[in-house]
């Protein structure tokens, strides 16, 4: 199948891209390089042997959006990854998380109504079920009110989307719930590239493994939690990726219109700590760190009930946590 990704340059595009070629599909990339380094599609190719095409800009640009789907004739299905993504940013800028958010998802969904492309798979978060009132989550968990812009986006597209599906026949979608993205390609050749200092848990330990940071702090150890840190479902990004391939191809099956939601994660919580440790134990390195005070937002326990798309798609994560705290390791001292 042709496949346009959104955001293909980004940490879970590329690496569903190269799931993509290796699958044996084309993928052509949309992207900004907002989030993102051109030099990543040259390891795409290096790592698959195949160069994807790629259109830079704005989702948002509907003249340049319009000019793709103009050229780009027969795609068969579009995954949208493009997206600002920090919560602490879009905090404090809430209007253009709104603006850059929403504004792409729309220009990309007229485009495929106007074209008729029938399937859509969207880049969802576990941030919709905010502070969860069981884990694991069930897709049926209600979705709660948005503690950020970011997260609030998300469940605002997911709206449309469902929405769309109801209005347009010829539509199908899906919006796939992640949890906790982590790791890397294991060539090392892609893996995650944070603007500046991280937000997120484990490229903030690799790069104080690797000396760029002095000391790795654990945000709170007194929640309600085995070790008193938080709990995640972190999954590996390229089990992640390859959820992308085993969703489009259920989606390509199914009658028009349709619309589900599945959650991708591994179904198993684990602490800051134990990924401390097992990235420690794994790579053979200490990771200075110390107990700071709770991060504003930050819930206690958020871990992903992955059974529906285990049964219904077929997929499940296969990797596992040192897998992907090794790929991690091995990414980041490349680009040190
Ligand atoms: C994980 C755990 C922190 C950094 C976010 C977004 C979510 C999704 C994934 C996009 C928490 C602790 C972290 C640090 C720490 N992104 N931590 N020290 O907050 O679960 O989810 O990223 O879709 O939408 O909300 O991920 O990696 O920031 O935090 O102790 O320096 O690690 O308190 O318990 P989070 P995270």
């Amino acid at each position: 199948m042709k496949i346009l990704i959104t955001g293909g340059a980004g940490f879970i595009g590329s690496h569903t891209v190269v799931e993509l070629i290796e699958a044996g599909h084309t993928p052509i990339i949309i992207d900004n390089f907002s989030n993102s380094e051109k030099w990543i599609i040259d390891r795409i190719e290096k790592i698959t042997g195949q160069k994807p095409t790629v259109y830079e800009g704005d989702c948002a640009d509907k003249k340049f959006i319009a000019d793709v789907f103009q050229k780009e004739k027969n795609i068969d299905g579009v995954i949208h990854f493009a997206a600002l993504k920090a919560v602490g940013e879009s905090m404090e800028k809430p209007l253009e998380y709104y603006r850059n958010n929403l504004d792409s998802t729309m220009t990309i969904l007229e485009e495929i109504t106007r074209h008729k492309i029938g399937n859509f798979v969207f880049s969802s978060s576990a941030t919709v079920y905010g502070d969860p009132k069981e884990n694991p989550i069930p897709e049926i968990a209600p979705r709660q009110p948005a503690t950020n812009p970011y997260g609030n986006t998300k469940s605002i597209i997911e709206d449309i989307i469902r929405d769309l599906a109801s209005a347009d026949k010829n539509f199908s979608a899906l919006s796939l719930r992640y949890f906790n993205p982590i790791g890397a390609h294991s060539s090392g050749l892609i893996g995650e590239l944070p603007k500046g200092t991280p937000n997120n848990l484990v490229p903030y330990l690799t790069q104080t493994a690797a000396g760029k940071r002095k000391e790795l702090t654990i945000f709170g150890d007194d929640y309600p939690t085995p070790d008193g840190t938080g709990v995640r479902d972190f999954i590996h990004v390229v089990d992640l990726a390859r959820a992308h391939i085993a969703a489009l191809d259920y989606l390509k099956k199914q009658p028009k219109p349709f619309y589900d939601i599945f959650n991708i994660g591994t179904g198993k919580g684990t602490s800051v700590k134990e990924i401390i440790e097992t990235f420690e134990k794994i790579n053979r390195v200490k990771v200075p760190y110390k107990i700071g005070p709770r991060r504003p937002g930050d819930i206690a326990a958020c871990w992903a009930d992955p059974s529906k798309i285990n049964k219904i798609i077929g997929w499940r994560a296969e990797k596992t946590i040192a897998d992907a705290l090794k790929d991690a390791w091995k990414w980041e001292k490349n680009i040190s």
